[in-house]
């Protein structure tokens, strides 16, 4: 028999059904109307989705724990209806080579709530070593621009990365360094800040991406596009290029939200009304591929001091899907979009098993009472800076949480423990 159903109203294949959904060794063995198993676990409010994959955070580890660490960031993404995150290399080490990338795997499988995966570093530091770093890994991030960490590679160096054996997942902070040293000016507010590193240096970046090495095996992911000029430079984009976008480019622009000063100072930029919109309209029919959280916390200390000195960055991960499940119910846009956007597609760029309730699939679920309507409160969040943008905003967080078959929040509840997540390198 099998060792345990799980039984509710589900997403699958598209469609909203009443469902069986049996589970062996963490993984969706069969998905029948009626199904027999040792255990049973019947979801009699909400909706079964599958859990969210969000490859883009910074949980600050090694280096920066009085940000955050590997545990409180991947309780927070787990309380946020997410099982499978992938941590960026600007850490203290930075992940730039095999002992760094080892260390951080250990440590974060020691601490980790939910599956991980990690990103190496490719700058103009390592690039004498591709061969080593092909051999370590199969996920890279490159910033072709200056931002937290100091971890940039030129754009003059991106033919190189074809050199790289096998096919990687190349991951993309797209603004192009020339241009923001010719353009940057010390900005005072939010909207200096937009003009100070313009959204033509995102547009030139991704082009140069896109010839450099548009037609490599590689996948390409350009992550986080903050304006419409960016985007189109991806209209006539190949299958082998992904693009992504995160919350605060979609719910903020620096007119409306010009208040909300440092909280809102992230790299690239908030832009205005019309991209703003742009980019919810692009998610929404499909032009953009996925949503990415780029949670990077930094203190509320660090946050109050002058625009100027204030580090860049948003902490989101906690949010994320449950910010965009109420806004697409209250415009009436179709769940499976959605879904799409944040569990299946960021699954299928990472090549892990997740993201679909599918046979073969992990049993990686997310149950949803959407009438459950809740405002977002600083105190209520699981991460460690204790602030959000968001706060205030309405949004609907997940009831239950499984991963691999097992119930990881059920309420207010965690019932895994820390060093339940597993390295998916
Ligand atoms: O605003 C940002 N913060 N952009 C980045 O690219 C890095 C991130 C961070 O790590 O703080
Ligand atoms: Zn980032």
């Amino acid at each position: 028999m099998i060792e345990r159903v799980i039984e509710g109203k589900a997403l699958i294949r598209g469609r909203i059904e009443e469902c069986c959904i049996g589970v062996e060794g963490g993984r969706i063995v069969s998905l029948k109307k009626i199904l027999e198993g040792e255990e049973r676990i019947r979801i009699r409010r909400g909706l079964i989705l599958p859990a969210g994959v969000d490859l883009h955070v910074h949980f600050r580890e090694p280096g920066f724990k009085h940000k955050e660490d590997f545990s409180t960031g991947s309780l927070s993404a787990l309380y946020g209806g997410i099982t499978c995150v992938a941590d960026m290399p600007n850490t203290d080490p930075p992940t730039l080579d095999r002992l760094s990338l080892k260390e951080k795997i250990l440590l974060a499988g020691k601490k980790s709530f939910v599956d991980f995966l990690i990103y190496v570093g490719i700058t103009d530091r390592n690039l004498d070593r591709l061969d080593e770093l092909s051999s370590i890994a199969r996920i890279f991030k490159i910033y072709l621009g200056e931002t937290t960490g100091n971890l940039c590679l030129g754009a003059e160096n991106l033919e190189r990365l074809k050199e790289m054996e096998g096919k990687k997942l190349l991951v993309f902070h797209a603004e192009d360094r020339s241009c923001l040293e010719e353009r940057s000016f010390i900005a005072r507010d939010l909207k200096g800040y937009a003009r100070s590193r313009p959204k033509v240096c995102e547009a030139l970046a991704i082009r140069k991406i896109l010839e450099s090495l548009g037609r490599s095996k590689h996948r390409l992911h350009i992550s986080h596009i903050s304006s419409l000029l960016g985007l189109r430079e991806l209209e006539h984009r190949e299958d082998n290029v992904t693009v992504g976008v995160t919350p605060h480019h979609l719910f903020f622009n620096v007119i409306d939200d010009y208040d909300k000063g440092t909280f809102l100072k992230v790299n690239p930029p908030i832009r205005g009304k019309i991209d703003q919109e742009g980019l919810m309209e692009s998610l929404i029919n499909g032009d953009i591929d996925i949503l990415e959280s780029d949670h990077a916390p930094h203190t509320m200390e660090e946050k109050l001091t002058d625009f100027e000195s204030a580090p860049c960055g948003i902490p989101n991960v906690e949010t994320m899907y449950p910010l965009l499940i109420y806004y697409f119910l209250k415009k009436g846009l179709p769940l499976d979009r959605l879904v799409r956007a944040i569990a299946e597609k960021p699954a299928e760029i990472l090549g892990v098993r997740k993201g679909k309730i599918e046979e073969g699939m992990d049993a990686d679920l997310a149950v949803f009472n959407l009438k459950e309507v809740r405002v977002i409160r600083d105190e209520d969040l699981h991460y460690k800076c204790g602030y959000s943008p968001f706060s205030g905003y309405k949004a609907i967080f997940p009831e239950k949480v499984f991963i691999r078959g097992e119930e990881g929040i059920d309420g207010e509840d965690c019932l895994i423990d820390k060093g339940f997540g597993r390295y998916l390198g």
